[in-house]
């Protein structure tokens, strides 16, 4: 079974892609040079369409005093970048972007990063696993990294097609081919089949350090200078919301959220040292998913890329 197969119908404003919400602009002063800035799209994105990445990448231009933005593309042209999101492994995305950002003479000295959605979490498993060109602050909006156990939306999909992958969700998720063929199995998390989940998944058990412990994970993340969470505080696609946080059901149940400093993860990938050395920082944002306003990107997130 083909999963590329299905037919994609594209919105104008896209649910997991990005919403920006219209609001009149401030400027903010620029000292030095900033440090080029990479973004990563989210599912059912592409690095480029003018209403959504393309809008922040001006954005960040103009408020930086023209630094170089890179909205990855992930494979040669706008469908695969597209169907990317869907049916490309992260691993083999991630691995991808290594090999670009290594090649790219304007990145040697460092970067930023901002990660939507997805992107979030496939940007800090860059950060793991390749530390070079180095990273310095990544900034995830609305990433899932503890993963997803529910899709109550699948954005431009139709719905004939969403139904169809949130029934693969539920019941095969953890199926070789399905792990292989789907990029959200890969981050599928059930509280109620933990065992099958380490075990199982192909990438979120692998970066948070759950089957083994991979020093080399948590030496890397903690060589950002600042990791940075953003929560949309009404979001209705990512469950549960606090996976935004890095925060999960607690083991056994789907209801009631681990405190971050009790979970295994918090140690195991060195988010307690990170948050020691006062480097991880969360933020919330009411709305949903991804609908953030220009103001708030300029007044939060723009003051981190400048210093
Ligand atoms: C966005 O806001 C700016 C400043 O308030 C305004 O000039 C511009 O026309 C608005 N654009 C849209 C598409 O509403
Ligand atoms: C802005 O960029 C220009 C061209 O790269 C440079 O000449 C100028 O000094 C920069 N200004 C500031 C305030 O960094
Ligand atoms: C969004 O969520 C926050 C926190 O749960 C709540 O206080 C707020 O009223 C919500 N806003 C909307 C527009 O629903
Ligand atoms: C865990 O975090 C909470 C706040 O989220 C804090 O009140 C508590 O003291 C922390 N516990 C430990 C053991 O650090």
């Amino acid at each position: 079974m083909r999963l590329a197969s299905c037919a994609f119908y594209l919105l104008s404003c896209l649910t997991f892609g990005l919403c920006l919400v219209n609001s009149s602009s401030s400027d903010s002063e620029v000292n030095g040079a900033p440090l080029p800035v990479v973004l990563w799209h989210g599912m059912g994105d592409t690095c480029c369409f003018p209403f959504s990445l393309g809008s922040i990448k001006k954005l960040i231009e103009e408020h930086t005093n023209g630094t170089y933005v890179r909205s990855l593309k992930i494979g040669g042209n706008l469908v695969l970048d597209y169907e990317s999101g869907f049916f490309i492994h992260p691993n083999k995305q991630v691995d991808y972007v290594c090999k670009q950002l290594a090649q790219d003479e304007k990145l040697t000295d460092g970067y930023n990063a901002i990660g939507f959605s997805q992107g979030g979490q496939f940007l800090r498993a860059l950060a793991q696993r390749c530390p070079s060109p180095p990273m310095r602050t990544l900034i995830s909006l609305g990433g899932q990294h503890q993963g997803i156990f529910g899709l109550p939306k699948c954005p431009t999909l139709k719905q004939s097609s969403c139904e169809y992958i949130t029934k693969l969700l539920n019941y095969a998720a953890y199926e070789d081919w399905v792990q292989q063929q789907l990029v959200q199995a890969t981050y599928w998390h059930d509280p109620l089949h933990e065992t099958s989940y380490r075990l199982k998944s192909t990438f979120l058990a692998d970066i948070n350090n759950e089957l083994y412990v991979n020093e080399r994970y948590s030496e890397n993340l903690n060589k950002l200078k600042r990791l940075v969470l953003v929560k949309f505080l009404n979001d209705t696609i990512v469950q549960p919301k606090e996976s935004q946080w890095f925060q999960f059901y607690e083991p056994g149940q789907d209801q009631h959220i681990q405190p971050l400093n009790q979970s295994k993860v918090y140690e195991n990938l060195g988010l307690a040292l990170l948050e020691q050395r006062k480097r991880l920082h969360l933020l919330s944002v009411e709305g949903d998913h991804l609908a953030i306003s220009k103001d708030w990107f300029v007044k939060h997130l723009v003051p981190m890329l400048l210093d």
